[in-house]
């Protein structure tokens, strides 16, 4: 069913009859005939040349982030500003634009569109550029030809530039002033407050989206013609604290996870961890509902809630325990309507330190073979609690509920961890598959289990001894 979405793409307000679940790509190529914006990689969110920049009004100011087209329901930019590498064009190279051809850093040029985008989004985001977060911000952007040394000297000089324009209250002022983003952005964020914001209808109550990254990537043609449920709620109040508990809603991105404050004193180092996850523009867009949900066995930030008392709402007033979610493979507590609305976390008593491992083929933007998380408090040398997740090496992303258990009231010694080793290789059951041999992720499971030890207590805990 066609319905009404207004947003506004590049320097044009429109209103757009679709149905809500058509891609973003789709329309700016199909549609508006922008083709500036590429498809180049059988639409996994694997290559980045569909990345286009968001922008909506949170807390009264305009905050844009990149996404990848291609796993982008046109639903979802009701209200809000898409920029597309033709809204960023002007008479002259931009900045951003002159430093990729300065530095050969485009050849065949089909991946520059997506990389000028996802550069010119880090500067938006980020008034204190430095070059090791303006690679990670590229790092879902592929190219094929031209080699990343270039690519990385053209971000050099872009940060080095951006380094003179320090101290800016305005990022994108001082961007206009700068023409690295033409003038009509200024407009923006007026404009959006008047866009007329028509709420959406759902034709299938099943089709429940959260960023769509999982979903868009299996089950596309089921989508594209559909009006979903589309999962959202006010982002300036998505993670919180009540009482002894930390809400964080359902739509809650894992970037939006990883800046928390709240989340950080409970995961002090959640955004390295974050990183390893995906790639910016997926980040941007995956949530964790979507994460628990898609239930995969590795799945990252399953893995690390499943360490900590984690419960889940669900809209119709039912809450479940992350740790009895999972029945079997994708199998899940949950009807197939039923919505998470909030993920509560119990704050732990005392002081409590976490430790995250991953193994894939590659170390970022790469899926884990075997994930592992470990949270643990200490009262002198005894273990007061702590809980164990490993991932991939069960159907269901796996909280280590006996081995946990047995920890808890130990000794922190080496005969305590030797003993907890002996109950791991009995509560898991990897399978062989394509991300490795079953005997590989025992091998995997165990040396993390070990890591999470070495590396929280490395006065206490060492290799040898183990
Ligand atoms: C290129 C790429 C790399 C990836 N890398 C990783 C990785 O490193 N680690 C990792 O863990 N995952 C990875 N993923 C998988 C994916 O991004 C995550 O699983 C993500 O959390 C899915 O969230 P989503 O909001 O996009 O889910 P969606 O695709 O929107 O939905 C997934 C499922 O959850 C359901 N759902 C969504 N929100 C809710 C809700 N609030 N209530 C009830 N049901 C809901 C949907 O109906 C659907 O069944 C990757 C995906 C891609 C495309
Ligand atoms: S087409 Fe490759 S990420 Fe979208
Ligand atoms: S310039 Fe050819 S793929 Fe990047």
């Amino acid at each position: 069913m066609a319905q009404k979405i207004n947003f506004i793409l590049n320097n044009v307000e429109l209103s757009v009859e679709s149905a809500t679940g058509k891609t973003l790509l789709d329309f700016i190529r199909k549609d508006a005939k922008l083709t500036g914006t590429k498809e180049g990689c059988c639409r996994e969110g694997d290559c980045g040349a569909c990345t286009v920049l968001i922008g909506e009004i949170i807390n009264d100011e305009l905050h844009y982030k990149s996404v990848n087209s291609c796993l982008y329901p046109i639903g979802k930019v009701n209200g809000k500003h898409v920029v597309t590498i033709e809204g960023i064009n002007s008479d002259e190279l931009t900045p951003v634009q002159h430093a990729y051809t300065e530095e050969n850093a485009s050849q065949c040029g089909f991946c520059t569109p997506g990389f000028i985008i996802s550069t010119t989004g880090y500067l938006l985001k980020n008034d204190k550029p430095n070059i090791d977060s303006a690679i990670n911000a590229v790092a879902g952007n592929v190219c094929r030809c031209t080699g990343y040394v270039s690519i990385k000297r053209a971000l050099n000089d872009i940060v080095e530039e951006m380094k003179l324009y320090d101290n800016s209250d305005n990022v994108i002022t001082e961007l206009i002033s700068k023409k690295y983003i033409p003038e009509y952005f200024s407009t923006i964020k007026e404009r959006l407050k008047r866009l007329e914001i028509i709420e959406l209808k759902e034709s299938n109550k099943t089709l429940i989206v959260g960023g769509g990254t999982d979903l868009y990537v299996q089950r596309e043609d089921d989508l594209k013609n559909e009006d979903l449920v589309f999962v959202s709620a006010d982002a300036a109040e998505k993670i919180y604290k009540e009482g002894n508990s930390i809400f964080i809603t359902g739509s809650t991105t894992f970037q939006e996870l990883a800046h928390s404050d709240v989340i950080k004193e409970l995961i002090p180092n959640i955004e390295e961890v974050n990183k390893l996850i995906a790639s910016l523009p997926i980040r941007n867009s995956a949530t964790i509902a979507g994460n628990i949900v898609n239930a995969s066995p590795i799945a990252d930030m399953t893995i690390i809630l499943l360490t900590l008392n984690t419960a889940l709402h669900l809209n119709d007033n039912r809450t479940v325990p992350l740790r009895e979610f999972f029945l079997g493979y994708k199998t899940l507590a949950k009807s197939e309507t039923e919505i998470i609305e909030k993920i509560e976390i119990q704050i732990p008593e005392g002081k409590t330190l976490f430790n995250f491992e991953k193994v894939s083929k590659r170390t970022h933007l790469d899926i884990a073979s075997v994930n592992s998380a470990f949270i643990i408090s200490l009262e002198d040398k005894k273990i007061v609690s702590c809980g164990l997740s490993i991932g991939g090496v069960a159907p269901i992303p796996l909280f280590l509920k006996e081995t946990s258990a047995y920890l808890e009231g130990k000794d922190l010694d080496t005969e305590t961890i030797k003993g907890a080793l002996k109950i791991i290789d009995k509560e898991i059951s990897p399978i062989s598959d394509v991300r490795g041999s079953a005997e590989y992720k025992r091998l995997l499971a165990k040396q993390m289990f070990k890591s999470h030890f070495i590396k929280l207590f490395p006065d206490k805990i060492s290799v040898e001894d183990l």
